[in-house]
């Protein structure tokens, strides 16, 4: 495992997108300035906890497809977040106990907990420290070499985090670049690309939440379902395509996630009546 940072520290005087997520998936490693500022959006967008837990639901059943399906055995988990249960290693290795999976997070504290989580576990899984905005420092880190063979096919990762890449960013090349050098430079065909991010179709309220998000410190950039379509030229839509995640392949005996926080129930069930937002993705593959 290791930092390109030298394990700098997690923030604590900002919320950070990691704990506030694990929160609403029933994690425990959340700070009053997360909890401040997802309270806040919540009394706006109540339909966040639903949505993020439906990413999280789609998680599995992504995992699920690329090994049983698709036949995939390595795995680059861009942005993965803190550990909660079914984590990517977890489902792929249900499925294939020899699936490899490299976990990329920016924030340290996912470096962390993944340690913990995975100390004994062998070495098919690592945790890597790293900025996806930055795919090449990615690729170089020899933590991805040693476990990710890339003359054979890959799944790139990016659940739930295409609304953290800018078009354009100080530090890399836009989230275009972010989501397809990988795909289209180093991995050969066959290999496939998971894909969730925060939509809106109502453009002025995207932007209200994108705005009240990224004004709080964690980058955020709103985009419609067509505007996230647009990074997918040349690959192939596993059917259904790329949809509202609650409608892909739903799977009610799929396991259930870790239940939500006293704080966050009264907001189960909110996208019955609400849905500015939602999590649009799919699975692609390179042909
Ligand atoms: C909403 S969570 C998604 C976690 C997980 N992928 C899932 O679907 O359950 C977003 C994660 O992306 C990470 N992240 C945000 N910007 C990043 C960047 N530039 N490079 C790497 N990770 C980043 C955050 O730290 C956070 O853990």
């Amino acid at each position: 495992m290791s930092s390109g940072r030298g394990d700098p520290a997690s923030p604590f005087d900002r919320p950070t997108s990691a704990r506030a997520y694990g929160w609403m998936l029933g994690g425990q490693d959340v700070y009053p300035v997360d909890q401040n500022i997802l309270l806040y959006v919540l009394g706006r967008f109540p339909e966040c906890v639903d949505i993020a837990r439906q990413n999280r639901l789609f998680l599995y059943r992504a995992i699920r497809y690329l090994v049983r399906e698709a036949g995939i055995t390595q795995f680059l988990d861009m942005g993965c977040g803190l550990p909660t249960d079914n984590n990517v290693h977890q489902v792929a290795q249900r499925f294939n106990p020899d699936a490899h999976v490299v976990y990329v997070d920016i924030d340290p504290i996912v470096l962390a907990h993944g340690r913990a989580l995975l100390a004994g576990h062998g070495p098919t899984t690592t945790v890597v420290t790293a900025d996806m905005r930055i795919p090449e420092m990615v690729l170089a880190d020899p933590d991805v070499g040693a476990l990710i063979d890339f003359t054979e096919p890959v799944a790139v990762l990016f659940l739930s985090v295409g609304h953290h890449l800018k078009d354009v960013d100080e530090v890399g090349l836009g989230a275009r670049h972010a989501v397809r050098h990988i795909i289209d430079t180093v991995a050969v065909p066959g290999s496939h690309l998971a894909f969730s991010q925060v939509v809106s179709d109502d453009p002025e309220l995207g932007a209200v939440f994108a705005a009240s998000i990224d004004g709080a410190g964690i980058p955020w950039q709103n985009r419609s379902p067509a505007e996230v379509d647009a990074f997918f030229d040349g690959l192939d839509p596993i059917a259904p395509g790329l949809v509202n995640l609650a409608d892909w392949h739903p799977d009610p005996s799929q396991p259930p996630l870790e239940p939500v926080p006293e704080q966050l129930r009264r907001f189960v069930g909110a996208t019955e009546h609400h849905s500015i937002v939602y999590e649009y993705g799919g699975i692609l593959r390179k042909p």
